[in-house]
C-alpha cells in the first residue's frame, strides 16, 4: 500500500481569533459540543502523553471524564505505567484527535491525583463488570496469558458476589491543570489555523501559530 498517495483536502471555514472565547475552557466546551453533535465516536477519547522515569515519552488513549476551570480528569489504575510516570514527572499532554472534523486540540499541564472522595464518586457510577476488572487487573504488569486474566476476573467476581464492590486503593484518577491549549483547524493547502492560549498569571494570552 502506498501511503504517500493518500491525500485529503481540509475544506473548512477555518478558525479566527474573533471565533474564539477569551476563555479556553469555554472554547473547548464549544468545540466539544460541536464534536458531540457531529456524532463523533468517543469524542472524549484523548491521547495522554507522559514521560517514563527513564525519560521515554509514552502515549496512550484514556477517556476524559470531566472538565472545568480546575482541569481535565480521567481515571485509571494508580500502579499503571502512566500513574508511575505522572508521579515521577507531573507534566503531561492531552490530545483530542477529532480528525473527521479536521480538528485537533492539544493541552499541556501538570497533573494532580484526584482525592479519594473524588475517585469514590466516580467509582460508584462504574458498571459492576468494570469494578471487578479494576480489582482483577494489575494494569501494565506482564501476565502469562489471557487465561490467567480470566481466572483472576472470575475469582474477583466470586469474591464480591452479593456485595457492594469497594474501590481498590490502587484505582483513582488524575486531573491535568492546563498551562497551554492549542486549537487546530484544518484548512486547504495544509495552510491550517492554529490558535494557542498560554496561561499568564490569572489570564490567558491568545496567539496564532504558523501552520
Ligand atoms: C478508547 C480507549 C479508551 C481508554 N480509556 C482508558 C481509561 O479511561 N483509563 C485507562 O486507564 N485506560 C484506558 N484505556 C487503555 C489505555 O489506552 C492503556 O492501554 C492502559 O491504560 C494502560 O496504559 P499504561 O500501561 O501506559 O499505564 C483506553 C483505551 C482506549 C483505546
Amino acid at each position: 500500500m502506498d501511503l504517500s498517495e493518500i491525500r485529503q483536502t481540509y475544506e473548512t471555514k477555518g478558525l479566527d481569533l474573533s471565533d474564539l472565547s477569551p476563555n479556553p475552557i469555554t472554547q473547548f466546551q464549544n468545540w466539544y459540543e460541536e464534536v458531540t453533535q457531529a456524532e463523533y465516536f468517543e469524542p472524549n477519547a484523548m491521547v495522554l502523553s507522559t514521560t517514563s522515569p527513564e525519560g521515554w515519552p509514552r502515549a496512550r488513549v484514556v477517556l476524559l471524564k470531566a472538565f472545568d476551570e480546575n482541569g481535565f480528569s480521567f481515571f485509571t489504575n494508580l500502579k499503571s505505567d502512566k500513574a508511575t510516570d505522572l508521579k515521577t514527572s507531573a507534566r503531561a499532554s492531552l490530545t483530542f484527535p477529532w480528525i473527521s472534523l479536521r480538528r485537533q486540540v492539544n493541552i499541556i499541564g501538570e497533573s494532580k491525583q484526584l482525592t479519594a472522595e473524588e475517585a469514590d464518586i466516580y467509582w460508584l457510577t462504574r458498571p459492576r463488570g468494570s469494578q471487578i476488572g479494576a480489582w482483577a487487573s494489575h494494569q501494565s504488569a506482564v501476565v502469562p496469558d489471557r487465561e490467567h486474566l480470566d481466572e483472576k476476573f472470575k475469582f474477583e467476581e466470586e469474591r464480591w458476589e452479593g456485595q457492594t464492590i469497594k474501590r481498590p486503593n490502587h484505582w483513582g484518577g488524575f486531573r491535568i491543570i492546563p498551562e497551554r491549549f492549542e486549537f487546530w483547524q484544518g484548512r486547504p493547502n495544509r495552510f491550517h489555523d492554529r490558535l494557542c492560549y498560554r496561561r499568564i498569571e490569572n489570564d490567558w494570552l491568545i496567539e496564532r501559530l504558523s501552520p
